[in-house]
């Protein structure tokens, strides 16, 4: 069991790190005495994980909102549904709601607790790797709307986060993987130790082990935590975050968003990422062979030939690190140190995806 702090002053906040066995005292302590409680979560999340937690909360009247599985649900009619049960089961500020689910689950309740009564509690308990190791920490919340995604949003930090490593065996492998894109992520920009967890464990990782399972989440949190409470509202470091993900997104994007993950695609836009670091004299050539390897020793596709710089260039040229009318790139040195940078030669993304 593992506890990780992220958030400043009044926002701080803790993050526990459990196995198949999660405590029934943590999650009370953390709903508070005389609170009416509220989970969200979507159809694909298995009841059983849905009956631990309720089974897990003790003297609260507990209700349950399920919303369709899928992107779709982060939507402003989810945002009425959950709103409107929350005032039929007259909610105040002493009452609490809970996310249990992936990303999605995690982004729509969340926004709904900074928005309703002006905000109120809320619990992330994540059930996808990816909302485990990146969207329940951070605060981030957001809606999609017909303009894009994530564009209606706050920032809210959650009052507590419990990850059980337990939810992870029901999770289809697309899924798995998807979320160990962003572990290896943690560990290209800066996390040796979790790094070497991975060099030595590839196998128990792909075999889901709970132990290594628990410390590769508790590694990369522990990075993703001390970046965004360095930067709560993005306005510097935490950019570094989105290394891979100019050309992940681009993939996602020419792919409609369907048939490919996102931890697929941004494993894609790091190895993309990576070789514009080699080309650029940031790493050396074994470095990048270390980054593949590793890659692929998770399982994960390295291969992105499928995608040329004329398929992705109009994508990548919209992406948010544009300032200016300049392409920002997150790439990484020689002590795989991830940084931002404008200053790079256009033609080694050219030959990066030739
Ligand atoms: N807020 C942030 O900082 C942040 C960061 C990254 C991603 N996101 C958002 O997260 C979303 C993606 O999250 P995701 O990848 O978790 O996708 P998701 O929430 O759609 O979950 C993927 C699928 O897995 C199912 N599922 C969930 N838990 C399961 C379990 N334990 N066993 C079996 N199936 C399970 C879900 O029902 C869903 O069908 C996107 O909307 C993205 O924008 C937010
Ligand atoms: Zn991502």
């Amino acid at each position: 069991m593992a506890k990780i702090i992220a958030g400043k002053g009044s926002s701080k906040y803790e993050i526990h790190i459990v196995g198949e066995k999660f405590p029934k005292s943590l999650i009370n302590q953390n709903i508070g005495k005389k609170s009416k409680v509220l989970i969200v979560t979507d159809s694909g999340v298995p009841k059983k994980h849905i009956n631990k937690i309720k089974d897990a909360i003790t003297n609260k009247t507990i209700k349950v909102l399920t919303l369709n599985q899928g992107e779709k649900s982060k939507s402003f009619t989810s945002f009425k549904k959950i709103t409107n049960k929350l005032f039929d089961l007259n909610f105040d500020r002493s009452d609490c709601l809970i996310a249990a689910g992936g990303g999605v689950v995690g982004d729509i309740t969340g926004f709904c607790a900074a928005t309703f009564l002006r905000g109120i509690k809320y619990i992330q308990v994540p059930t996808t790797l990816l909302a485990q190791v990146d969207s329940s920490v951070g605060g981030k919340t957001a809606i999609n709307v017909e303009q894009g995604k994530n564009l209606i949003g706050s920032f809210y930090n959650p009052d507590f986060v419990l990850i059980s490593s337990g939810f992870l065996k029901t999770l289809s492998k697309e899924e798995y993987e998807s979320g160990l894109g962003e572990v290896l992520k943690y560990a290209f920009i800066g996390n040796k130790e979790l790094k070497n967890i991975i060099e030595k464990n590839s196998e128990k990782i792909v075999q889901r082990n709970e132990k290594i399972l628990q410390l590769i989440i508790e590694e990369s949190i522990k990075t993703k935590s001390k970046i965004v409470t360095k930067d709560e509202r993005e306005n510097g470091i935490r950019a570094i975050l989105n290394f891979g993900h100019t050309f992940g997104h681009a993939i996602e994007a020419y792919n409609d968003y369907q048939n490919i993950t996102h931890g697929a695609a941004i494993t894609l836009g790091m190895i993309i990422a990576a070789k514009i670091s080699l080309f650029e004299g940031h790493i050396k050539e074994y470095q990048l062979d270390n980054i593949i390897n590793m890659t692929e020793s998770l399982g994960l596709i390295t291969d992105h030939k499928k995608y040329k710089y004329s398929h992705l260039k109009k994508y990548i040229r919209s992406d948010k690190k544009v300032m200016d009318g300049k392409l920002n790139l997150i790439l990484i040195d020689k002590n795989l140190n991830a940084f931002r940078t404008s200053n790079f030669n256009n033609k080694n993304i050219i030959k990066a995806l030739a």
